[in-house]
């Protein structure tokens, strides 16, 4: 059974076709890769999924629920939890409040102030410290709570990202090119992650680059091209697909040029 499914959702930007009737289906438990060259679109479909880009057309079905239209909050707070292919966090504020910022934010306690100015002094406060630091345990990150995000190496700075993900209720994770810009030890530390995540029962959308990690991990993949499906299918079977195979190879005669 579907948790997450998309159908026919189209966007363009000025002459631009970003995004041209794409369909997908995400189910609990597994994960799901969006791969193809820069510019195909991946990102877009993220950003039209929580609605932070407004489709031209389709629906997002979250159970069966269309969430098209819905503010980006109400989609965090239905499910949806997603990364973002740069890092964005508050540098200056430690990792646990980067963490308790998105737990309240999901909450909507409205207790951003005392986050940021003063760290945890009442009942809601500390309930909201308490959730955060789960979210840490799970990433791995317990010893780093106290650690401001600007002085942690690259690997930590993107789970981070990860935990304020997960901060919310989340059922569908959207993450895009988490192990980007990684080394190889930081890129497996965030695969196992990830494969944690899915064993717990989260459906996984994931935009990678790192072919071996998408065949490595993924149940299904789809291939996007100039803003349209062209493949989808087992990693095996997209990875012998003519049209796949020419995709990728223009891209690479594009970047010699
Ligand atoms: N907000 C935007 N305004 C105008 N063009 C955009 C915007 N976002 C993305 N694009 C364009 O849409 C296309 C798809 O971009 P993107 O989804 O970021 O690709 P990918 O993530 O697959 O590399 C690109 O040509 C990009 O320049
Ligand atoms: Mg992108």
């Amino acid at each position: 059974m579907a948790i997450l499914e998309i159908k026919r959702l189209s966007k363009s930007f000025g002459g631009l076709q970003a995004v041209l009737d794409f369909n997908c289906v995400v189910k609990p438990g597994e994960i799901h890769a969006l791969i193809g060259p820069n510019g195909a679109g991946k990102s877009t479909v993220f950003n039209l999924i929580c609605n932070l880009i407004k489709p031209d057309a389709g629906e997002v079905l979250l159970n069966g629920e269309n969430l098209v239209g819905l503010p980006p909050h109400r989609i965090t707070e239905k499910g949806i939890g997603r990364t973002f292919q740069n890092v964005r966090l508050f540098k200056n504020i430690s990792v646990r409040a980067n963490v308790a910022v998105a737990v309240n934010a999901a909450k909507r306690h409205g207790i951003l102030q005392s986050i940021v100015r003063s760290g945890p002094n009442s009942a809601l406060l500390r309930s909201v410290y308490e959730e955060a630091d789960q979210v840490l345990e799970i990433v791995g990150l317990t010893h780093r709570a106290n650690s401001l995000p600007k002085n942690l190496p690259y690997g930590e700075q993107k789970r981070v990202e990860l935990a304020r993900a997960l901060a919310c209720p989340v059922k569908v994770l959207l993450l895009d090119e988490p192990t980007t810009g990684m080394n190889p030890t930081e890129s497996e530390t965030m695969l196992e992650l990830i494969q944690s995540l899915r064993q717990r029962g989260l459906a996984i959308l994931l935009v990678e680059h790192n072919m071996r990690i998408v065949m490595g991990i993924s149940d299904v993949v789809t291939v996007m091209n100039f803003g349209q499906v062209i493949a989808e299918g087992t990693p095996m079977e997209v990875c012998s697909d003519e049209r796949v195979i020419s995709a990728y190879l223009g891209e690479k005669r594009n970047a010699r040029a």
